[in-house]
């Protein structure tokens, strides 16, 4: 069953019920200031951090779901109604929501009156722009009132929620003509302030929750000033504040009338905090002034509808640029759809977000993931190479010395966070992926000249390829018994914990360290990875390229030795005769092994291990075992069999239910790797069976089922040991956007960017006669055409260049060069 459907020709998704399975949502903001905005308007803003800069209130986990938002009420003659059906959810008579790139509109109409709300952020703009067009769809005169509503977060997301007992009586507002402004602990020690305006005379307003709800036994869905038609124009103090205004309206048969709110934020120097003098008409309970000019500006910019369709205009070129670098035409709508639209656009906001704010990631729990945000580069890379390059820069300094990482930063700080600190053995090898992914996509190498620091301390600045030797050799520097990597605190999979060993409620399995392994610095001295062998193996030839390139040949081949020799012991050490084993122990006992009573088959190391080529009948086997072992209609499933008890060994994976998570769920990520190399091994219809089992586009008819959104991935779908089998969770933030975009694009449809040029190997379905591409690429622009006369699934047959016939399949880059006509036959 499906609740909406794909408009492909505008970008968008459209939502034709209010109640859909789970709410679905869009982001609003590229830069600094984010929205995040459901099909019936729910969400909140915030500028920068997710955490301490949040600027609306949301209340998580709630009953129902979805409370708090930007509300607009209608009082059309004593019947209360929301464009977006909720709080009130009066029966409407037309109900819509379109989430395109950057923006959504949501309409509603109820006894012939229309209302559709275009909701956007900008370019460049910190605030929300809400349009809302009222029209007159009947044939008599209408008077009716509307009401704004949103209610700020007092700043700091977590103490807003815990501290109570001071944060009721901080609260503080000024009002200036239709403007509310949200000042609270401005005069002290904040240089920031929010405000809500619209761009007309208003009739009446509130600023205090309790007055606009009416008392505290009213939810959102019942305010007693909209029900009475009439607010209080009550002024906060203290409290909670919120920002409403009211107006009336009058609409002859046919006419329509525009109203344009902004919900905007602003900061101020410390010299200028203050206004000198207070304007006539100010209300404000205060000796001092708030400088408003910024926010003078900021309305000024936006307060006409020309100005508003300028601003949704530029916002819409700047995705169609973004969305234009890339682009397929194959035989299946839905894989066009997904890499033309929607794994690209989810990419973006992976990259802006991390895994920070979303409606499983409250924002106050995560800032910046070292090992997510390498991994999202790899989807992102080419729109945006620049702030990719910015990133890998502020990412490496927090790196230590040793080659180590801090695994989290926070975004307004840029700091390594010391509460969780380091020791995930993954981390170092993600950032050689991905500086190899930037210098393969842009052919700029002078990021490897970049002075980086350590743990931000620049004294400590060395080059970026300096940084990438530290991780390269962090792994090879910490080896257990079979010489496979020490698996630390964990590695990709946060939750196989080899050394926490806990059995206290509370602690946390990646932070808590055993008095067993104190004295060996924190974690086992035994327990090995097999998955980060396999990473290294697959990551380290990148590395190995980047030195060749430079012409250093003798740190080459010293690296390329250590590869080999990391391959030798996976396969005499890791090779449990029909895939890979997953780890080693810290009692030296095998885990994902046939001789495992549960957790027998893991999928993490497989797909690694089969790219970096240890042994071709191993791969094949593995493949095999991958398909009768992990797959299910819905995806592939992380471990199996799933685990039914408690094991104080492998730490916390084995707390959740069998076929949640990383207990046998379909953790999606891990899929792309799977999918990745099938079509690398050649199997381009088992990739292409598993990218389908999961990509959304393809999920969308079994919406009721799947719940998450039907147009961006979720991190884990439950797996066949859940009752819920196939309910995905953990919409939009995860690894998995830039992976199977990496899956899709470079894997099964083949076109991979390398240091010399753009490779291009697909590995597709037999049944496909081809397609064609169009790739922007280092300032070139390929046009790509995929003949598949012979119905191969791999193998390139012959690769012309404007019509001559080169060797191999990477097409040499030449620079001055300014397009590029590829004809690819498979066979
Ligand atoms: C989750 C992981 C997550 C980790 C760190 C665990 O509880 O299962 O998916 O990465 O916490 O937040
Ligand atoms: C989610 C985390 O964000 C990611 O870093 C981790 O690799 C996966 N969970 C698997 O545990």
């Amino acid at each position: 069953m499906k609740f909406g459907y794909f408009d492909d020709v505008n970008k968008e998704y459209v939502i034709n019920s209010p109640k859909t399975p789970y709410p679905w949502i869009n982001y609003l903001g590229n830069q600094g200031f984010f929205s995040l905005i459901s099909n019936t308007a729910g969400g909140y803003c915030f500028y920068k951090d997710a955490r301490l800069r949040r600027i609306t209130r949301y209340r998580y986990n709630n009953v129902p779901l979805d409370m708090g938002g930007r509300y607009f009420y209608i009082n059309d003659n004593g019947n209360v109604w929301n464009p977006g059906w909720s709080p009130v959810k009066a029966d409407l008579d037309s109900y819509e929501c379109r989430h395109g790139m950057g923006y959504t509109i949501i309409t509603g109409s109820k006894d012939s009156l229309k209302a559709e709300v275009t909701f956007f952020v900008p370019q460049n703009y910190d605030g929300e722009v809400q349009q809302v067009v009222l029209t007159n769809e009947g044939s008599s005169k209408k008077d009716f009132s509307i009401f704004s509503m949103a209610e700020w977060c007092l700043w700091d997301a977590q103490d807003d929620c815990t501290n109570f007992q001071r944060n009721f009586s901080t609260g503080r507002v000024e009002i200036e003509g239709s403007t509310i402004y949200h000042v609270t602990e401005y005069r002290d020690r904040r240089n920031h302030y929010a405000f809500y305006t619209v761009n007309d005379d208003i009739d009446g307003y509130d600023t205090d929750r309790d007055a606009f709800l009416g008392g505290i036994y009213n939810g959102w869905d019942a305010p007693a000033t909209v029900k009475e038609g009439k607010p209080t124009n009550s002024f906060a103090d203290g409290w909670s504040p919120i920002a409403s205004h009211y107006k009336k309206v009058s609409l002859a048969p046919g006419e329509s009338k525009t109203l344009i709110y902004i919900l905007g934020y602003a900061e101020n120097p410390q010299d200028k905090k203050f206004a000198s003098e207070k304007p006539a008409g100010l209300l404000t309970r205060e000796t001092w002034v708030l400088n408003k000019e910024k926010a003078y500006a900021m309305i000024d910019k936006y307060n006409t509808p020309e100005k508003v369709a300028a601003g949704l205009e530029e916002l819409r070129n700047e995705w169609a640029k973004l969305l234009g670098i890339f682009n397929v035409n194959t035989p299946d709508d839905k894989v066009n759809r997904m890499v033309n639209i929607w794994n690209q656009y989810q990419c973006m906001v992976t990259f802006n977000l991390s895994r920070s704010a979303s409606y499983f990631e409250s924002g106050i729990g995560r800032g910046m993931g070292f090992r997510d945000s390498n991994q999202d580069i790899l989807g992102f890379v080419h729109q945006i190479p620049d702030r990719a390059r910015d990133r890998l820069i502020d990412l490496a300094s927090t790196q230590l010395p040793d080659g180590g990482c801090y695994h989290q930063y926070q975004p307004l700080t840029k700091k390594g966070n010391s509460d969780i600190g380091g020791d995930f053995s993954d981390d170092p090898l993600w950032m050689i992926l991905s500086v190899a992914a930037y210098i393969k996509e842009t052919g700029d190498w002078t990021i490897l000249d970049e002075m980086v620091p350590y743990d931000n301390d620049m004294s400590t600045a060395q080059t970026m390829l300096e940084h990438l030797k530290v991780s390269f050799y962090h792994i090879v520097n910490n080896l257990g018994p079979h010489g496979l990597p020490l698996a630390m605190r964990a590695d990709w999979n946060d939750c196989i914990n080899l050394s926490c060993w806990s059995d206290t409620p509370g602690e946390s399995f990646q932070t808590y360290t055993n008095p067993k392994f104190k004295a060996e610095g924190g974690y086992s001295k035994i327990a090995e990875s097999v998955m980060v062998a396999a990473l290294f193996t697959y990551t380290g030839p990148s590395y190995v390229g980047i030195l060749k390139h430079l012409g250093k040949d003798d740190e080459a081949a010293a690296a390329q030795a250590e590869i080999d020799k990391m391959k030798k012991n996976i396969m005499e050490s890791a090779w449990d005769g029909d895939w890979f084993l997953r780890a080693y122990d810290s009692n030296g006992e095998k885990m994902g092994s046939k001789d495992c009573k549960e957790g027998q088959i893991f999928i993490e190391p497989q797909g690694f291990a089969i790219m970096s080529d240890i042994d071709k009948d191993a791969a094949k086997k593995t493949l095999a075992s991958i398909d009768s072992r992990l797959n299910t209609e819905y995806g592939l499933v992380l471990n199996n069999p799933a685990f039914t008890k408690y094991y104080v060994q492998y730490g916390e994976i084995s707390t959740y239910p069998g076929g949640y998570k990383e207990n046998a769920g379909i953790f999606t990520h891990n899929n792309a790797w799977i999918i990745c190399a099938a079509a690398y091994a050649g199997e381009g219809d088992q990739a292409f069976k598993y990218y389908s089992e999961i990509a959304p586009a393809f999920t969308e008819e079994t919406s009721d089922l799947h719940k998450t959104e039907p147009y961006v991935y979720g991190q884990m779908i439950a797996g066949k040991d859940a009752s819920n089998f196939g309910q995905g969770k953990n919409s939009w933030l995860t690894g998995t956007a830039a992976w199977n975009m990496v899956a899709i694009s470079q894997y099964i449809l083949g076109i991979m960017p390398d240091f010399d040029g753009l490779k291009i190997d697909p590995s597709i379905p037999h049944e496909w006669d081809g397609f064609k591409a169009t790739r922007k690429f280092r300032g070139a622009d390929y046009n790509i055409t995929i003949n598949n006369p012979d119905h191969v699934c791999k193998g390139v047959k012959k690769l012309t260049v404007d019509g001559k016939e080169i060797e191999g399949c990477v097409v040499p880059f030449e620079s001055g060069k300014k397009v590029y006509d590829v004809v690819v036959t498979l066979g």
